[in-house]
């Protein structure tokens, strides 16, 4: 736990690549922008970050440490070593739900007309985390392209998180990839502020801005907890 005004945030960034033979993967189209916006705005804000990313053309923020990954399992390893000494948690990085049961150790020849995959669940990250918290602000987000804010709401009750953004990847041009994203912010108490379209760097930035509030609030609620 870090002393003092400034917190040390771990941020989640990008996509995990899930191998099927040694050149095919099974992946998904997050480019790491949201999550390094997010550490930008940490860094800018005098926060200590620590980033986690899967693979990216983009460069990462100056002064994060970074950890590059590359699977669910390297992802999900990284966080959880780096999970006790931080304040805050955003898991930004669009983690693949499933990985191949098997993975070959040489690349499949197409002999065969068909090929039939079997993939079994990757571990659920943040959930694994939440369980493991020691008064850390927990952050999501929430990949949707319809009923948003509901299927936000329950996410963010089930994982047991602060705060859960609705993000919406379906609409033109915001979500993966792209500069822009249509989001709403939604809070353990109930509480919700949409916030329309608006750029990652923005999104970022009110990001840490709630988090530090939820820092505060987290701690006061602990100071009076113990006033005897
Ligand atoms: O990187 P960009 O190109 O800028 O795109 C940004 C983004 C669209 C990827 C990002 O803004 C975003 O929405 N990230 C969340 C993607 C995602 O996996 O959403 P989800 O609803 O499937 O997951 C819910 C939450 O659980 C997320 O915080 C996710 O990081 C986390 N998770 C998901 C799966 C898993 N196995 N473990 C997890 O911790």
């Amino acid at each position: 736990m870090t002393v003092g005004a400034k917190l040390h945030i771990l941020v989640s960034a990008g996509a995990t690549r899930e191998y099927i033979d040694p050149v095919r993967f099974i992946s998904n189209p997050s480019t790491g922008k949201m999550g390094f916006e997010i550490a930008r705005a940490a860094l800018a804000a005098g926060h200590q970050v620590t980033l986690v990313t899967g693979p990216t053309h983009l460069k990462p923020p100056v002064g994060a440490a970074v950890i590059s990954i590359v699977s669910a399992l390297e992802m999900r390893d990284a966080i959880l070593e780096a999970f006790p000494a931080c304040d805050v948690l955003v898991m930004s990085a669009a983690v693949s739900d499933y990985r191949p049961s098997k993975r070959a150790h040489h690349k499949i020849h197409k002999s065969n007309p068909s090929l039939t995959l079997e993939l079994q669940l990757n571990p659920d990250i943040i959930r694994e985390v939440q369980r493991k918290a020691k008064g850390q602000v927990l952050i999501g987000f929430a990949a949707e392209t319809e009923e948003h804010m509901a299927s936000a709401r329950q996410k963010l009750e089930n994982k047991g998180l602060d705060m859960i953004i609705a993000n919406d990847v379906g609409g033109k041009g915001v979500g993966f990839a792209a500069e822009h994203a249509n989001a709403a912010a939604l809070f353990r108490d109930g509480a919700e502020k949409p916030l329309g379209v608006v750029t990652k760097a923005r999104l970022g930035r009110f990001i840490i801005e709630q988090a530090e509030m939820l820092v505060e609030r987290k701690r006061a609620g602990a100071r009076r907890a113990w006033r005897p």
